[in-house]
């Protein structure tokens, strides 16, 4: 699908099964594999974190996104929900020209601002996208209204780029607000990621390969981490990220 309009400070790209992403000039990354956009959004995580076989589990299924970017894993998540299935979806996003764009790309979701928030119901789902830093809008969004994570897209951009998602404390807050079957999946595989996520109390499993990278990582409380990918980062000379850290030179 073509955009009508390119968001400020960005630029498409059409990746390889013709669906869209964008280019962040702040970021100086794509929001997605060249690979496909789409499929490494089925890929990761619709499939990743089971969200069709487990929507008819919980209801309403809670849905964590980091990182609304142009909006492919909300519209491919509301594409492929069961229909007769209950919705819960949160998004963050830093970007509010980014926010402004998808609401006019997407007048059929009927989104509105109410403060920081682009929010609606459509049809089963209702969707609430929180505007500003994730590090300060979800745990201040989460006081008043509480959520319990089913399954979470950890999809900011790499963690070179965008590091202070990708911290011991920030998986910590994910694990806090999590149910107790969530399923966090991230398109990421590095060490430091996994060690990271460890550190913060989840059990971390190995995800699936996709384009050109070889493993992605799956998270969950209800299990310890793979006895394979213990071995292997407890050999590995790198240590997690923590937030003391993102100010260092
Ligand atoms: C890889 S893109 C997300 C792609 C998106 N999930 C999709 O399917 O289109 C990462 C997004 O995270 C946003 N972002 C980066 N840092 C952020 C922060 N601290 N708080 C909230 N959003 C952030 C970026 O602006 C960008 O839109």
């Amino acid at each position: 699908m073509k955009f009508n309009r390119i968001p400020p400070k960005h630029y498409p790209i059409e990746t390889s099964d013709g669906s869209m992403t964008l280019f962040s000039e702040a970021f100086q990354e794509a929001c997605h594999s060249s690979n496909g956009a789409r499929a490494e959004t089925l890929h990761h995580y619709i499939e990743g974190c089971r969200v069709v076989e487990r929507s008819e589990l919980y209801s309403p299924f809670e849905v964590l996104e980091v990182g609304l970017g142009l909006g492919t894993g909300l519209l491919t998540t509301l594409e492929m929900f069961p229909p007769l299935q209950h919705l819960r979806y949160l998004s963050l996003e830093l970007d509010r020209d980014l926010m402004n764009w998808f609401q006019e790309e997407h007048q059929e979701l009927g989104l509105s601002w109410d403060g920081d928030v682009l929010q609606g119901h459509c049809g089963n789902a209702q969707i609430a996208i929180l505007c500003g830093d994730a590090r300060s809008t979800l745990p201040t969004y989460l006081q008043t209204i509480p959520y319990s994570f089913h399954a979470i897209y950890q999809d900011a951009f790499s963690p070179r780029r965008n590091p202070s998602l990708w911290t011991v404390e920030w998986f910590r807050l994910l694990r806090e607000a999590s149910h107790p079957s969530v399923i966090l999946s991230t398109y990421s595989a590095s060490t430091s990621v996994r060690k990271g996520l460890e550190a913060a109390g989840w059990g971390v499993l190995k995800g699936g390969p996709f384009g050109d990278k070889r493993a992605s990582t799956r998270a969950v409380l209800d299990r310890p981490t793979d006895p394979e990918i213990q071995l292997q980062l407890q050999r590995a000379p790198v240590s997690p990220r923590f937030d003391l850290q993102l100010d260092a030179p």
